[in-house]
């Protein structure tokens, strides 16, 4: 398996590949891999001749440096789970200094808006420095096609419009959602969850499934009603953001129109923030 840090020898080695135009896969994580990442990469292998995956914590995504050192690096095990998958992938992890050439800021993007909702308004900055390091990963890698999880829905679409806005001949494929048996999808966060408290935040994706079933019928305002109440009654979650909104835009939907609609939520439990959605059409 061939594992690189340097960008330069990663791009000599993919050179021959594009000199016989095969295709280059691209899953760009941030590590401490799970079943998620290894679906992604498993589409990835089934579609391309080759495939890259990076392992880099981006720092300038993160928006207190406590999250940032907390997060966990775990490269020997990520290899490990790679393999598995295929000997063939090759590895990219960098060093923050190999990325940032000692200059960690991002670059400012406009995202058409897409940024300024849940995740973006939340977070702020956090979007940028996506877009920052993911346009790096993409100049270096060059891919054919690369794979993002619906998990991050937010973050999907605005890698697509990304994409869209600067030209770049790469096709951005969305990926489902991975999720434990007892649905609660599947996150390096949930490692920081207590057993008790795993079995508890099961009951997100189970009221998101409610949601979906109640989106048929009734009002957008009567179902973020019922939602709000549902959490207050578990007191345990502490409700960051819930959002009815249409997939393109992905701004708070008031009534319902001949567009495609997703569930957003982001609640903490026991200070660990998790994040879900689904789709309601
Ligand atoms: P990370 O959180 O490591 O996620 C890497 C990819 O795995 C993302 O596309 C994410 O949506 C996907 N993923 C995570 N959990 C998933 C799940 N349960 N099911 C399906 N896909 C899942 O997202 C990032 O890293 C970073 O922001 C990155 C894009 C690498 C830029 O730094």
């Amino acid at each position: 398996m061939l594992i690189f840090n340097n960008k330069a020898d990663l791009a000599t080695v993919l050179s021959d590949y594009f000199n016989v135009k095969s295709t280059v896969g691209f899953v760009p994580t941030m590590g401490a891999l799970h079943e998620g990442h290894l679906s992604l990469l498993r589409q990835s292998v089934s579609e391309n001749d080759v495939t890259v995956i990076s392992i880099f914590v981006n720092p300038t995504q993160f928006n207190n440096t406590e999250d940032l050192d907390k997060y966990p690096r775990t490269l020997d095990a990520d290899v490990e789970k790679i393999k598995l998958v295929s000997d063939a992938i090759i590895v990219f992890a960098p060093s923050v200094n190999e990325m940032y050439d000692g200059n960690t800021i991002s670059s400012h993007f406009s995202f058409d808006g897409l940024e300024n909702q849940m995740e973006g308004a939340q977070r702020p900055g956090h979007f940028d420095g996506v877009g920052t390091i993911v346009k790096k990963l993409f100049e270096i890698v060059k891919p054919s096609n690369a794979y993002f999880g619906e998990k991050d829905f937010q973050q999907l679409q605005i890698v697509k419009k990304m994409v869209e806005k600067a030209e770049m001949p790469v096709v951005i494929t969305g990926c489902p959602i991975s999720r434990e048996a007892s649905g609660l999808a599947m996150s390096s966060r949930n490692e920081r969850l207590s057993v008790g408290d795993r079995d508890k935040a099961a009951f997100i994706y189970k009221t998101l499934k409610e949601v979906r079933e109640q989106f048929e019928n009734q009002s957008i305002e009567t179902v973020k009603t019922y939602i709000y109440d549902a959490f207050a009654a578990h007191p345990e979650f502490t409700m960051d953001y819930f959002e009815i909104a249409a997939e393109d835009d992905l701004k708070p939907a008031t009534v319902k129109e001949n567009r495609k609609y997703r569930a957003f939520i982001a609640v903490f439990l026991s200070n660990v923030r998790l994040i879900d959605n689904i789709s309601l059409n």
